[in-house]
């Protein structure tokens, strides 16, 4: 049995102005009708190989998830934001130690399901072996955002990870891409819970400690439970790639062909979105007027917009902020005033 463990954390400041401090990337419908959130969540529904998932969010995102998410689940209710070792060490030591859990990243999208379930049972089945298993995406760019893992021997249904190395400088990328021989991390994993818990104690005794307290020290409040808050605000964040995953000596990987994008950006979105696009690529949403380009995302939640001759950009109208951008440049819209400081 595999019990789920959706993350819903960061950000997504970069699709400023429709991603909010409020509502952010997980919670918007961005591709299709479901918001990333409930496509995590539906990936693993009316499927009994996988248990009702464990959600790991900030008290500032509840009633979302409640809103978003119909069927049973159970919740971690952060008492602050430390980055994915902490919350992911938090669901493990409420699950049975010898169960497996798959870690879910809210904010990326995956076009096909089918792949995803079968790519999690290759990766339970490792993790059952006390490997630790990440999801491998074939690496088609030098993208630094990316852990990347390099392919070592053949393990069944997957490979030993022979080096993982977590989001490298622009150098590095390059020369792993053109290697042939590094998977991009999809950020998604399978670990026996009383295993990840093992070696995060191994590796970061300190974290492993408070997170356990913070956890025994806890209360359930019927499908919600609580961790203490003193014990974890004490604990230095950061992410399980760096924590873990770079330390062990038993990482490994399924290779996942599966349609995943985690939509960094506009134009990562547009790229996602290629199937709707009209002949010159040009991508809209709402009451767009285009004459004359290509290669252009537009997007209004009320206001039309109209634009001659212009190619490869992205023009974004939401809530009565306006965005207009190259391509090139959507990786730096998180940067901006608006985006950053709201
Ligand atoms: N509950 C909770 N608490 N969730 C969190 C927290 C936290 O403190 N911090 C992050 N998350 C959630 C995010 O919402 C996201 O769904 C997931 O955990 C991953 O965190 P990101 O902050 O988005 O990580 P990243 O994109 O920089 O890098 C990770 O994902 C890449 C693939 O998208 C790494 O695993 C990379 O190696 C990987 O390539
Ligand atoms: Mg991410």
């Amino acid at each position: 049995i595999i019990h789920p463990v959706i993350l819903c954390g960061g950000s997504g400041t970069r699709l400023w102005p429709v991603s909010r401090k409020a509502k952010p990337k997980p919670f918007l419908p961005l591709i299709g009708h479901e918001t990333l959130f409930e496509q995590a969540a539906n990936r693993v529904a009316g499927d009994n190989r996988f248990t009702a998932p464990v959600v790991v969010a900030g008290p500032q995102h509840i009633d979302l998830i409640e809103e978003q998410l119909s069927g049973p689940h159970r919740l971690i209710v952060e008492p602050s934001a430390q980055n994915t070792a902490p919350a992911i060490a938090r669901a493990a030591a409420l699950l049975p130690a010898d169960d497996i859990m798959l870690v879910c990243p809210s904010d990326h999208h995956i076009a096909d399901s089918s792949a995803f379930r079968r790519a999690a049972l290759a990766a339970a089945a490792l993790a059952q072996d006390d490997w630790l298993v990440s999801f491998g995406i074939a690496a088609t760019g030098p993208e630094t955002g990316y852990g990347y893992l390099h392919h070592g021997e053949a393990l069944p249904g997957g490979f030993k990870i022979a080096n993982f190395v977590e989001k490298p400088d622009l150098k590095r990328a390059k020369a792993y891409v053109e290697s042939g021989e590094y998977s991009w991390n999809g950020g998604i994993f399978a670990f026996r819970a009383g295993y990840l818990i093992q070696e995060l104690q191994q590796h970061r005794p300190e974290m492993a400690a408070l997170v356990a307290q913070s956890v025994s020290e806890g209360r359930e409040d019927g499908m919600r439970f609580h961790p203490a808050a003193e014990p974890f605000s004490a604990i230095e964040g950061d992410s399980i790639d760096y924590a873990v995953m770079e330390n062990t000596q038993r990482a490994a990987m399924v290779p996942a062909d599966m349609g995943w994008s985690d939509i960094g950006n506009w134009a990562a979105l547009q790229d996602a979105l290629a199937g709707e696009s009209d002949d010159a690529g040009n991508v809209t949403k709402g009451t767009i007027d285009l004459d004359g380009c290509s290669g252009v995302l537009a997007i209004s939640d009320g206001p039309r917009v109209s634009a001659v001759g212009l190619d490869d950009v992205c023009i974004i109208v939401s809530d009565g902020e306006v965005l207009v951008t190259t391509r090139d440049g959507a990786q730096r819209v998180g940067k901006l005033p608006g985006a950053a400081n709201q």
